[in-house]
């Protein structure tokens, strides 16, 4: 599919959960109006939107409404967001750019960065429990804790303190792996676990996401480290170089480029196929998108 018939399927989507997104930011008084601000600025830079549209598609696919989705697929985005605020504090990544404007931090000040990442992290957990209250849907609390314990320091967080120790000493193959597979791996894993559990999805089918949300994951963190050498910042709306500068180890610094474009295009396929799970257009749809970040240039 080309990224033009993709873009065609997607924009109407991504246009309404934009919408949706700065509907959840409009409060603000005099003492709080900056970490809203500092929230809506990096929460409605653009960015992929993937995670939220891999929630989406999975639940759509297995057979569940929009509506039911919707929070979920915000509650990502928002947490997604955080650790990207986060991840450019001058204490972690210390990047300038992101999503093609000057990161949080940059322009609100650290203090209001770390404020706006926490401000959205918590929002993502009011979001998701507001609608389980008033869905009385256990499917939904189900969706809530599997995202939560995703993001959290079983998940995500540990992938990234991990990430931050690969900065100081080489944690080999196997400390890679458990990076990949956390700091990223775990929020990817998430969207289509949520969409299945949000669908009523049974053991078989969740354990087959699982498997396939792992593997893009990885090969999705793969990407991003072939991107932050071979990208253009212009393109990705971030710097290029980031891993060398912060000495950090990554699947290209201990492969190499080639290995690693080899890996991350077998996951894929891998995952493409365990996809198959997934029935009707927007299962197509999904196995159709996995296939085009392959050859991903941002
Ligand atoms: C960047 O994620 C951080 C990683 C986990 C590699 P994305 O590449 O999905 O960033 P956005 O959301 O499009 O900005
Ligand atoms: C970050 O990985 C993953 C997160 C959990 C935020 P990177 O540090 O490689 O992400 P980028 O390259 O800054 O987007
Ligand atoms: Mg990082
Ligand atoms: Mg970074
Ligand atoms: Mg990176």
């Amino acid at each position: 599919m080309s990224r033009e018939r993709l873009q065609e399927f997607l924009s109407p989507f991504i246009l309404d959960f934009e919408d949706r997104l700065e509907k959840c930011l409009d409060r603000a008084d005099q003492y709080d109006k900056v970490l809203w601000d500092a929230m809506s600025y990096s929460l409605m830079a653009g960015g992929k939107r993937l995670r939220p549209v891999f929630l989406m598609l999975t639940g759509l696919s297995l057979g569940q409404k929009e509506e039911k989705l919707m929070p979920f697929a915000m509650a990502l985005e928002m947490i997604h967001t955080y650790s990207l605020i986060h991840d450019d504090l001058p204490a972690m990544d210390n990047d300038d750019y992101r999503r093609g404007k000057l990161t949080n931090h940059k322009v609100f000040g650290e203090a209001t960065a770390i404020l706006a990442g926490d401000g959205l992290l918590n929002l993502a957990a009011e979001v998701m429990a507001d609608e389980a209250v008033s869905s009385s849907d256990l499917n939904a609390v189900k969706a809530m804790q599997i995202i939560l314990h995703a993001a959290g320091p079983k998940g995500m967080i540990a992938g990234q303190t991990a990430d931050m120790l690969a900065e100081e000493r080489s944690l080999g193959a196997e400390g890679l792996a458990y990076i990949d597979h956390n700091k990223t791996g775990q929020l990817i894993t998430a969207a289509f676990l949520a969409g299945g559990a949000l669908a009523g999805a049974d053991d078989e089918t969740m354990k087959t996401l699982e498997k396939a949300g792992f593997a893009i994951g990885t090969a999705f963190q793969i990407q991003d480290d072939i991107l932050d050498i071979e990208g253009s910042q212009e393109v990705l709306g971030k710097p290029i170089g980031s891993d060398e500068k912060n000495h950090k180890e990554t699947f290209v610094s201990v492969y190499g480029l080639e290995k690693a474009k080899q890996t991350s295009r077998e996951l894929s396929e891998q995952a493409i196929q365990d996809l198959s799970c997934l029935p009707g257009d927007y299962g197509v749809l999904i196995r159709e998108l996995v296939s085009f970040l392959i050859n991903r240039v941002r």
